[in-house]
């Protein structure tokens, strides 16, 4: 197993941040391929806290080279920002070790402004983007509209585009009433953004190439989740790139027979942030207790994330759609001290037992899930190490979910650390080879 690849199975902050920084140390290269700095990944580093939302979080590792691939749209501002922010903890990112891909798309500052109006049209139907311009950035990479990074390093071609976007966008944001924009600012500011950019900017693509060649690495760090993928997800309740696995190749410019293994992350409940389908929801004491002991707010917008029971519907199809070798099931520490422990394995739908997942808003909002309910489980979770220690009860519900979804779960995640974590050696060494010992052995 030489590359790796971290999805997450859900609708994201299944905790990818902190799983991808226990795995960095086993790879050369971690790289990012879809998304935006809507992602916030956690990770805890000597008891503190750090929120990567553009660069891979595989950065924290000195010796770790970090990539951001063609297929993430890219804020100049927030990068910048990131870097500084890394700076002020002691972690030095230079161009010898953080690279962007010429064709990564650039948010400009119409985009944002473009999402406000598009949320507020829909209404009642707003999808609660996290407002960072990434869906209008994305949608005029589609319409090719768009501004690429390697743009910013050619004046009068930025200075056109500009024009061009601006002649379209004015006249939208006029009609609903909106500030326009000028051109020269917008152009002076982003040719800034250029010259401080160019060190970072390479031909990631052939970059890669030429390190697999010579035997390096690679860590794909997915963004986002499954059930937010643009095609896959719970459409129109989605991001706008593509999360899943297919992502990787389009996003990066590799070959997707350079993904040696699946590695899908999965809470041991469900959270979702913004708006849309949720068949597990709790909108109840209990969710409220989730919400409250999982500290589930917004890793990037601080917004409440809603709670809700295990899905083995939607997760099973997250495992079938992208081919998940194995599961890390993170944050089983939160569900102790409840009075019962319920997961979906049906929808009840029209009458008949669906257990296949279905992505439409209009489906799922009717579906009923169908719950087997689990004995709370006595001893903590919180911050074990030992396997051996688990609570039986425990065991007994995540064999049942590794049933359910016809995948192994073969990483329980205990607490924020990254030493709060049990790898069963067996089920890590088949997706891992060695690297597994290793990761071991730096535990
Ligand atoms: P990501 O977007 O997938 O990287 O996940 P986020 O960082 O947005 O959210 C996951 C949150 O759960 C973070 O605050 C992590 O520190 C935290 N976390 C991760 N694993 C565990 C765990 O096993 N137990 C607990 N209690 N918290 C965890
Ligand atoms: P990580 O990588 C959870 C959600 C937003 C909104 C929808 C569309 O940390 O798991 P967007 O701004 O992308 O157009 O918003 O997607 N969303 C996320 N939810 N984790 C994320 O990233 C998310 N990135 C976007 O809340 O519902
Ligand atoms: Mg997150």
């Amino acid at each position: 197993m030489s590359n790796l690849l971290v999805i997450g199975a859900q609708w994201g902050d299944e905790g990818k941040g902190k799983i991808v920084d226990f795995l960095s140390p086993a790879f050369d290269i971690v790289a990012r391929y879809q998304g935006g700095h809507n992602a916030g990944h956690t990770v805890y580093l000597k008891g503190k806290k750090i929120v990567l939302h553009l660069i891979p979080s595989g950065i924290l590792h000195a010796d770790k080279i970090g990539i951001i691939g063609n297929g993430l749209v890219i804020d100049p501002a927030a990068f910048f920002k990131e870097l500084e922010d890394l700076k002020s903890i002691g972690v030095e990112v230079n161009e010898k070790r953080l690279m962007v891909s010429r064709s990564a798309q650039v948010i400009m500052p119409y985009h944002p402004q473009m999402e406000r109006v598009s949320e507020a049209q829909r209404g009642k139907k707003m999808i609660g983007t996290t407002c960072r311009g990434i869906g209008p950035c994305y949608e005029d990479k589609a319409a090719r509209w768009g501004i690429r990074l390697a743009d910013l390093l050619e004046p009068e071609i930025l200075r056109e585009k500009i024009e061009e976007n601006l002649a379209i966008k004015n006249k939208i944001l006029e009609a609903f009433g909106q500030p326009v924009f000028q051109v020269g600012p917008i152009f002076e500011q982003y040719q800034r953004f250029g010259e401080k950019l160019a060190p970072f900017i390479k031909d990631v693509s052939a970059y890669l190439y030429q390190q697999s060649k010579a035997g390096k690495s690679i860590l794909f760090e997915g963004a986002q989740g499954v059930l937010l993928d643009l095609d896959h997800g719970t459409y129109p309740y989605v991001t706008s790139s593509s999360c899943t696995a297919g992502g990787v190749a389009t996003g990066l410019g590799i070959s997707p027979k350079q993904i040696s293994g699946i590695l899908g992350i999965a809470k041991a409940y469900t959270t979702r942030v913004g708006s849309g389908p949720f068949p597990t929801e709790l909108k109840d004491e209990t969710g409220e207790l989730i919400a409250r002991k999982g500290d589930e707010f917004g890793a990037t917008t601080g917004r409440p994330r809603r709670c809700g029971w295990f899905d083995t519907v939607a997760a099973r199809y997250a495992c079938r759609i992208n081919g998940i070798d194995l599961l890390a099931l993170t944050k089983p520490d939160v569900l102790e001290g409840l009075t019962e422990i319920k997961a979906c394995y049906a929808y009840e739908y029209k009458g008949s037992k669906l257990k296949d997942f279905l992505s439409d808003p209009y489906v799922l909002d009717r579906a009923q899930p169908v719950y087997r309910t689990f004995p709370v489980w006595s001893g903590s979770i919180h911050c074990l190490r030992d396997q051996e220690k688990l609570p039986a009860g425990f065991v007994d519900y995540f064999h049942w979910l590794e049933d359910e979804l016809e995948t192994p779960v073969g990483i329980i995640s205990t607490g924020v650390a990254r030493e709060d974590i049990i790898c069963f050696k067996e089920k890590c060494s088949r997706l891992l080879g060695t690297k597994a010992e290793q990761l071991l052995e730096g535990l």
